[in-house]
């Protein structure tokens, strides 16, 4: 990590707010005025030029940076510091037209993703790969050593729109190509993929179709690798814009705002490898309405201003677990939005709580979208902190508060949280779930999600990791559903100490997608002798019951039939089969459960690793950094929390109101 992104993300209070900004909407003689409102609201940075380049570059080669000069010297001049955004998340009408065929192609359909909004790129376009390039290269040679720009983000929420999968012709060679770098032979990949099967065999490489518009499913193996390739050509295309910014600029950092990592359906651990620190675009409201949608009304209804108490959360380790370190929120959402089904205004308070929710769970940075609402074009219906007449919307006013809690935790060390729990995730589960349906309702993210929660829910920190990470810091390590295990993992969980916990379908496939010779859990059975004989799966609405310490509680969706060697069976489907198995430190679950079953195990294995539970009262959520904690209600009654003995308030107090929050520091050195 470099020293200069230490310095801006090191997390030892360097916390600050900011701003997204587009002077290329407003008429330049307003940005004098803004700059300054937005430094006299104690905003530190500012965002600009993610979707500039119709105006930056208005013709092929013929530059504009006058206006963007003005900008930045403009922001800089009332103090503020300049984050400046590669612009390639909305490349420019003459440059789709030169290059028709830079434009994705939707793989469900075979249509063509036309210009008209933003995100038009196939990754794979090399005509488009120079095209990011060369605008880079511009903004870096112009700004590079720039003092007043302090950091760049690439493009804009890689892969959003679902931009990530393209059927487009130049998508199908490169496709081609990269399987001939990973299998070498068509043999090889013949049999990898097993294409004897339903005679799908290949003669040679520049045979291989992409397997979208087939009769009916496509082979497995073959989506797995497609999947695989599109991830890599996104991380390509990243990587050589990284590495443009990097060999032109001098003491600047490089970031980029993530959408939720399951939307990237790309490997964000590599991803985040090149940067920086990760930053992430926080919308709490929409993504629970996604998230709760009409599967959960009550639980939609109860949120549907605040978000789920736990969602935003799940996100927020998950930038912290990509580097394992201190991120930034990009883009906070400062009102109702405009994407979502719905989109209701938040419960007045959320904006100051989401912003320390944040901080809470390792951002030092928290950055709200938009500066001032936009009177024209797509996302006239979204709130920014300013109303389009300049007025100030609701969120100033819980911003100016986020302000003077920033202020009582100046310096403090806040190191980023570090929990005794590590999660682990990785995309492959995602892509091998969805590859292979078997059952409706089942669904990846939701089901990390409710291990997440429940963890949560028992007061427990946790940090959410890679299959790659070193576990030796953990005392539990739970991997809610891994299909395909990497030899990291086995290593790891050999060289750690923690009790670690399985949860069902892991280790099911192979890296080609086949079923392990021994069947499943495959690798597993190096940690634990059990085999799995058969699985069904049941319909969304059904529950069965199970037992576990005498309790009844329920499976659900995915139930697997065990054959257990030497491990003990320790809770038990109707007709007394295995459902949990255990040996020494390793634990495996056989199947979907309810959330009280979950609540259950997992403070029984709280408790057995020393780590215990402490449940927080209903709604309301704590986390630590270093010496100072954290608490805040996502509920619309009170709360009362109590405070460990000489403990330092540093915000608020222990009567929580609805959607409030609160600070302490635990002794009284400052
Ligand atoms: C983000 C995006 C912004 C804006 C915002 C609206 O996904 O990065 O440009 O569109 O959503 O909520």
């Amino acid at each position: 990590m470099s020293d200069m992104a230490e310095r801006f993300t090191g997390g030892h209070g360097q916390l600050a707010l900011g701003v997204c900004y587009y002077p290329e909407h407003w008429p330049a003689t307003d940005w004098a005025e803004d700059a300054a409102q937005m430094a006299g609201l104690g905003l530190r940075y500012v965002r600009i030029g993610e979707f500039a380049w119709s105006r930056l570059e208005p013709q092929p080669g013929a530059y504009n940076f006058a206006w963007l000069d003005q900008a930045v010297s403009t922001l800089a001049g009332a103090g503020l510091q300049v984050v400046l955004c590669t612009p390639t998340a909305t490349p420019p009408k003459w440059l789709v037209d030169a290059h028709p065929e830079m434009l994705p192609v939707a793989p469900a359909t075979g249509e063509i993703r036309g210009f008209g909004s933003r995100r038009h790129y196939d990754f794979s376009s090399v005509d488009y790969q120079q095209a990011s390039a060369r605008i880079t290269l511009k903004l870096a040679q112009r700004y590079g050593q720039d003092p007043r720009v302090v950091g760049w983000q690439t493009d804009n929420e890689l892969c959003c729109h679902d931009t990530t999968h393209s059927a487009s012709p130049g998508a199908k060679a490169a496709f081609q190509e990269w399987c001939q770098a990973r299998y070498e032979s068509i043999e090889t990949l013949n049999t990898a993929w097993g294409n004897v099967f339903w005679s799908m065999e290949y003669a040679d490489f520049a045979a291989i179709e992409l397997p979208f518009g087939a009769v009916t499913e496509t082979n497995p193996a073959h989506q797995l690798a497609y999947r695989r390739f599109a991830s890599d050509t996104v991380l390509g295309f990243h990587g050589a814009q990284v590495q443009v910014l990097r060999e032109n600029t001098r003491g600047q950092w490089i970031t980029h705002n993530f959408i939720p990592m399951k939307d990237t359906q790309t490997d964000c651990v590599a991803l985040a490898a090149d940067l920086d620190f990760v930053s992430y675009d926080s919308y709490p409201l929409g993504r629970s309405e996604f998230l709760l949608g009409r599967d959960h009304p009550e639980e939609a209804r109860r949120y549907m201003r605040t978000g789920h108490p736990d969602y935003t959360a799940y996100w927020l380790d998950q930038c912290r677990g990509l580097k394992e370190r201190g991120f930034w929120i990009m883009e906070q959402q400062p009102g109702p939005v405009n994407w979502a089904p719905a989109n209701p205004r938040p419960a007045p308070g959320m904006v100051t709580l989401w912003t320390v929710e944040a901080i809470a769970h390792g951002a030092d940075v928290v950055s709200y979208f938009r500066w001032r609402q936009a009177r024209f074009a797509q996302e006239q219906m979204h709130a920014g902190l300013l109303r389009p007449d300049r007025s100030r919307a609701d969120a100033w006013a819980e911003v100016e508060t986020a302000v003077e809690i920033l202020a009582a935790l100046e310096g403090l060390d806040l190191p980023p949280p570090r929990a005794a729990v590590a999660m682990v995730v990785d995309v492959t589960a995602q892509w091998v779930a969805e590859i292979e349906v078997q059952g409706e309702g089942y669904n990846t993210n939701t089901l990390q999600f409710q291990f997440y929660k429940a963890l949560r829910q028992l007061g427990t920190a946790v940090d959410i990791v890679g299959p790659d990470a070193d576990l030796s810091r953990y005392q539990l390590v739970v991997v809610p559903s891994l299909p395909i295990v990497p030899k990291a993992l086995i290593d790891a969980c050999q060289a750690t100490e923690a009790l670690v916990l399985f949860g069902p379908r892991s280790g099911a496939k192979t890296d080609e997608f086949r079923i392990p010779t021994d069947c499943a859990p495959g690798v597993l059975q190096q940690l634990i002798e059990v085999r799995v004989n058969s699985v069904e799966t049941l319909r969304p609405e059904v529950t069965e019951s199970f037992t576990y310490q005498g309790k009844s509680v329920h499976s659900r969706l995915w139930c697997e039939d065990l054959t257990v060697g030497n491990a003990d069976a320790v809770a038990h489907y109707q007709d007394d089969r295995p459902a949990l198995v255990r040996s020494g430190r390793f634990a495996y679950l056989a199947t979907l459960t309810d959330d009280a079953f979950l609540d259950l195990l997992l403070t029984d294995l709280l408790e057995e690793c020393g780590i215990g539970s402490n449940p927080p009262p209903e709604d309301v959520r704590l986390m630590r950094r270093g010496e100072v904690t954290f608490a805040w209600n996502y509920g619309d009654v009170p709360r009362q929390i109590d405070l460990p003995q000489g403990a330092t308030l540093l915000w608020g107090n222990n009567e929580l109101p609805a959607h409030g929050v609160c600070v302490w520091r635990e002794s009284n050195a400052r």
